[in-house]
C-alpha cells in the first residue's frame, strides 16, 4: 500500500473534474486499510484532544456521485476491495456477500445471470458496491432498501479500527436516496461489505406478472416492455430493458462527463400539489404513501433548462435532471450551473432542489 502525494483525481469521478488530492491510497484489503489507520499522519481523526491531526478523509468508490468543487485538502482512500460469494441460502432466497470495491453493475450480472430476482431494475447504476447504501441507490421502481440484508464497516476513529460494526438493513435507516451514512454517520465509517438478500423465484417487488404485484411497475419500463412486446420470463430481460432504456436517455460517463440525476426528487403535500395543479394541470407526480413526489426533470424542463448550454457545462437535451461536463469544465462551474437551476425553480415553483450528489 502506497500512500501518493498531489493526486489527480480526474479519471477517478464521472464528472471528469481535474482536481488534486493532498494524498492518495488505494485499499485493496482489510489489513490495508488497519495499516493506513495506524499511520501517525492519519491515525486520530478525534480533534486535538486525541492528538490527531484531523486530516481530512473521503472515501471514494466509481466517482459516479461527486462533485469536486476544489482540490481535497486531506486523503482520499479509493476502495479496491474485491469478492463476490454466496454465502448462504434456503429454498427461496440466496444471500450474496460483495466487498464494497466490486463494481455494482457486476454484482447485477452475477444476480441476473444466476436467475436471482431483486436487483434486475438496478443494472448499470454506475458505481461500486461499497456506495450503493451510502445513498440507497434506485432506479425503475426499486431500491436498495428493498434487497439490502446488512453492510459491513470499520470506525474510522482511532482505536476502533479493528473491531468491525455491522449495520442491519434498520440500523442503515435507508430513505430516499438517504441513508445513516450521509447523515449522522457521514465519513464515520468505510463501508467493507454489503450482503443482499434476493429471491429464488421472482420477489414481490420484482417486475414480474406472478410477483405478487406488490409494487406497480414504473411507467417508463412498463410502456417499453408493452411496447417491444417483452414477456418477463428471467430477471435478465428486466435487466435487458433497463440497460436498452437507460441508454436512450441517459449520457455514457465515458464519453460526457456526468453523474446521472444531479438532484433529488421533491416531495410535497397534497394541498401543495392542487395549488400547482391550478396553473400547471399537467404537471406529473407519484403519490408514494400520501406524500406526493415531483419529478425535479419536469421543474428543470419547465424553467427552460433542458438541452442548455453554458459554456463548458449544460443540461442533457433527454433528461433535465443530468447536467453535463461538455469538456474541460471546472467543478466550480458545475456548481455554479446547478445554483442557477435551484434559484429558478425557486422562483417559478417556490420549491427548493436538493443536489442528490455529494458536494466536495
Ligand atoms: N421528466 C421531465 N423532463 C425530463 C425527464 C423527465 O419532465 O427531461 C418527467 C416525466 O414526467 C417523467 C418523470 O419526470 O415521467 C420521471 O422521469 P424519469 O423516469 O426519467 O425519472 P427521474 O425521476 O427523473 C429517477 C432517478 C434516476 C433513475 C430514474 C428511473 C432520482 C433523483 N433519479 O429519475 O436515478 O434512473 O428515476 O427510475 O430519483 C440517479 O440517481 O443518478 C438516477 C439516474
Amino acid at each position: 500500500m502506497e500512500i501518493l502525494k498531489n493526486y489527480n483525481l480526474s479519471k477517478l469521478n464521472t464528472f471528469g473534474v481535474n482536481v488534486e488530492a493532498k494524498f492518495f491510497v488505494e485499499v485493496k484489503t482489510e489489513k490495508d486499510l488497519k495499516e493506513l489507520f495506524k499511520m501517525e499522519e492519519f491515525s486520530a481523526r478525534g480533534g486535538s484532544a486525541s492528538g490527531g491531526k484531523n486530516i481530512p478523509i473521503m472515501f471514494l468508490g466509481g466517482g459516479s456521485n461527486v462533485l469536486f468543487t476544489k482540490d481535497f485538502d486531506g486523503i482520499v482512500v479509493l476502495n479496491k476491495l474485491k469478492g463476490m460469494e454466496v454465502i448462504g441460502e434456503d429454498s427461496e432466497n440466496v444471500y450474496i456477500r460483495s466487498m464494497g470495491g466490486e463494481y455494482w453493475n457486476d454484482l447485477v450480472m452475477l444476480a441476473v445471470n444466476s436467475g436471482y430476482w431483486g436487483i434486475e431494475n438496478l443494472a448499470f447504476i454506475p458505481g461500486t458496491v461499497g456506495a450503493a447504501p451510502i445513498q440507497n441507490i434506485g432506479a425503475y421502481g426499486l431500491e436498495l432498501k428493498d434487497v439490502l440484508f446488512n453492510v459491513e464497516t470499520f470506525e474510522i476513529e482511532t482505536g476502533k479500527m479493528n473491531k468491525k460494526k455491522i449495520f442491519s438493513k434498520e440500523e442503515c435507516e435507508l430513505g430516499y436516496r438517504d441513508s445513516i451514512f450521509k447523515n449522522k454517520f457521514k465519513n464515520k465509517y468505510f463501508i467493507s461489505a454489503v450482503t443482499l438478500k434476493l429471491s429464488k423465484k421472482p420477489a414481490r417487488h420484482a417486475t414480474h406478472p406472478d410477483a405478487g404485484g406488490e409494487k406497480k411497475i414504473y411507467p417508463a419500463l412498463k410502456d417499453y416492455l408493452e411496447k417491444n412486446k417483452i414477456e418477463i420470463k428471467s430477471p435478465k430481460d428486466i435487466s435487458d430493458a433497463v440497460k436498452l432504456i437507460r441508454q436512450s436517455k441517459l449520457p455514457d460517463p465515458k464519453i460526457i462527463g456526468n453523474v446521472g440525476s444531479f438532484f433529488k426528487n421533491v416531495f410535497i403535500e397534497r394541498e401543495q400539489l392542487q395549488a400547482l395543479q391550478i396553473n400547471y394541470p399537467e404537471i406529473p407526480y407519484f403519490d408514494n404513501n400520501g406524500m406526493i413526489k415531483i419529478p425535479a426533470a419536469w421543474l428543470v424542463e419547465q424553467c427552460g433548462w433542458k438541452g442548455k448550454k453554458v459554456g463548458n457545462v449544460g443540461i442533457h437535451e433527454k433528461q433535465a435532471l443530468i447536467l453535463v461536463n461538455y469538456g474541460g469544465a471546472t467543478g466550480a462551474e458545475i456548481f455554479e450551473l446547478a445554483n442557477k437551476i435551484i434559484e429558478s425553480v425557486k422562483e417559478k415553483f417556490g420549491m427548493e432542489l436538493v443536489p442528490e450528489v455529494n458536494l466536495i
